[in-house]
Parts: C-alpha cells; structure tokens; sequence
C-alpha cells in the first residue's frame, strides 16, 4: 500500500528502535499519523467522552468576538499540526482581515487536500502549505509586509503531549523563530475528575484502543515489521503524580517482533508507552511557558475542563 505519511522510513526505523530499546519501551506518538491514524483520530474528535473538541469548540464559539480582535488585521496566522483544519475555518470565518495562513503538518498529502479545498473557499487568504514536523526546527516563510503580526494557533492540547523537557524545546524553538511582537493562541486541557480523564482516553466503542494499535499497524508496513496486534490491547490511566494521561500497549503473551535488521523480545505483560497528554492547572501552564511567554487572556468552558490561552512573546 501506498504511504500517504510521505515518512522517512530510515529515521523511522531509527527512532523506533530506539524507542523499543528503552527500559520502559516507548514510541514516538508521531506515528499514529499515517492516513488510517488521522482518520481515527478524527473520529476520537467526535466522542462523546472525547470532551476536548466539544469544549475547545464550545470556548471558540463563545468568546470568538473577542478573540478575533486580539489577533487582528493584516495577519499571518501559523497553525501547527493543522490536519484537515476543521478548527480553523471557525476562526477564518471571522478573521475577515486575515493576510496569511499557514497550515502546518507532517501529513503531506492529508496538508494538500486540505490547502486545496481552503483556497477555494477563502480565495482572499493567501495560503501556504509548510510541511514540517514542528516538534524538530523548521522555517516559517518570510512575512510580504514587514508590518503582518505572526499569531501561532496551536489547538487541541497538542501542547499537552510534549514532556515538561520537549515543551521547553518546543516553546524555545517557535519564539526562535517568530517576530519578537508574534502571539498564540494555545488550546490547553485542564487538570480535572479523573474519572473524566480516564473515560476520555477509554472510549465505549474502543475507538481510541484502534488508534492506539495503529502505531503497530503503521510500523508493520513501512518497516516491514511483524507486531502481531491481535496481541497487544490498549490501557490509558491518569498518572496523578505527573499530571498525564498515559497510553500503553500490553502484551497479552510473549513475543519476538523483526524490525529492520534486529529481533526483540518482549515478556508477556510488558508495555510500550505510546503516548503522554499533560493536564495543567492555569498556574502550571503560566509557569511553563514564562521564559517565553506571558499569558495575556484565558477563556474557559462552561465546566472548566478545557482552556483557550492567549500568550504574547516576551
Ligand atoms: N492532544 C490531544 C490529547 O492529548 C489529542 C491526542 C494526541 C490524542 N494523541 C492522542 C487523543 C491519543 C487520544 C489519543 O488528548
């Protein structure tokens, strides 16, 4: 089959090995995404325990007035891991002045389609594809008139998927590369029941435990491995001493899985940890973005679950 990712099979392969040669063996969450992923993803996006779309819609919805004055005219908005960009059409309804748009993905072919069907749609944008994977270094394109506001819109708590370590790398990264007067608007999912927490990430349809199991089925045919997935099943529980959300796959009996050039044996009952997503407090998050950002504005859901953050560099 063809891979719509566009992966680089090589580091792929690196990274993955790596991952799985750890005490704790881990993979690097990016490669849920291959086409089968997104899709998956969209659909967690739509359920019902999933309350951080509903929320993150809810907020824009509510207080979109007052956000798009906050960002302004004669902008470049610069959204990172933009996917289908379903968020945003929200925001470029009302950002009648809005100069530029940059979706940013690591889905080439998923960041096309998508660019395609906008520029239709909004034939005053100027639009401009970057594919990138925006946890590593990239460059923005530069701003026509000097005097366009770059505004990051990061939703989703996309954020809340990096370890305190890659936030700071992260944040050090995209004020490295904006204008010193650039801003953000950050989707960012609050600390809360984790009863809530839990039945999010443990959906009824199992949903999320196919997305999960995806990450093999994705490694499987770009590196030729042989994960059998019927063995692996999927857990998710808070980590109330880190503040996350963790997902793992168990093995329900022992294994030995070709990836590349070397053989690995996995003990039955034995984890690989895919995926963390951090929960903040307003507190925390203010505290971790401080070396680079002061938070100008928080919108919140009526429940207080999810939050809108407005971040102005320093
Ligand atoms: N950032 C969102 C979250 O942490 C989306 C997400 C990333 C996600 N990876 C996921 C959701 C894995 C479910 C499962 O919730």
């Amino acid at each position: 089959m063809e891979d719509l990712t566009s992966v680089d099979a090589s580091l792929m392969q690196k990274e993955v090995l790596e991952g799985l040669s750890k005490p704790q063996r881990q993979l690097p969450s990016k490669y849920f995404y291959d086409e089968k992923g997104s899709d998956l993803f969209e659909q967690i996006t739509r359920l019902d325990e999933y309350y951080l779309t509903d929320c993150e819609k809810e907020i824009l919805q509510a207080n979109i007035n007052e956000i798009a004055e906050r960002i302004g005219s004669d902008v470049m908005l610069i959204e990172l891991g933009s996917g289908s960009s379903y968020k945003t059409r929200f925001l470029l309804e009302e950002l009648s002045a809005l100069s530029t748009y940059i979706p940013v993905d690591i889905s080439e072919e998923f960041l096309l389609k998508t660019v395609n069907q906008l520029r239709m749609e909004y034939p005053k944008i100027s639009i401009i594809p970057v594919f990138a994977d925006y946890t590593s270094h990239f460059e923005l394109p530069v701003a026509e008139g000097s005097s366009q506001k770059q505004v990051i819109f990061f939703p989703g708590s996309t954020i809340g998927n990096f370890d305190p370590d890659e936030v700071q790398t992260f944040l050090n990264n995209i004020a490295g590369i904006t204008a010193d007067n650039s801003e953000m608007l950050v989707g960012v999912d609050l600390k809360k029941d984790p009863k809530v927490l839990e039945a999010a990430y443990n959906d009824k349809q199992g949903i999320t435990a196919q997305f999960n199991k995806n990450i093999l089925v994705h490694i499987n045919r770009v590196l030729d491995a042989d994960f059998d997935i019927e063995k692996f099943s999927h857990k998710a529980f808070y980590n109330e001493h880190a503040g996350r959300i963790e997902m793992h796959l168990i093995l329900s009996q022992k294994q030995t899985v070709t990836v590349g050039d070397q053989r690995i044996a996995f003990e039955k009952g034995e984890s690989i940890h895919t995926e963390n997503s951090y929960k903040y407090s307003l507190e925390e998050f203010e505290e971790v973005v401080a070396d680079w950002y002061s938070v100008e504005k928080v919108w919140t859901d009526e429940k207080d679950y999810f939050s809108l953050q407005y971040l102005k560099k320093k």
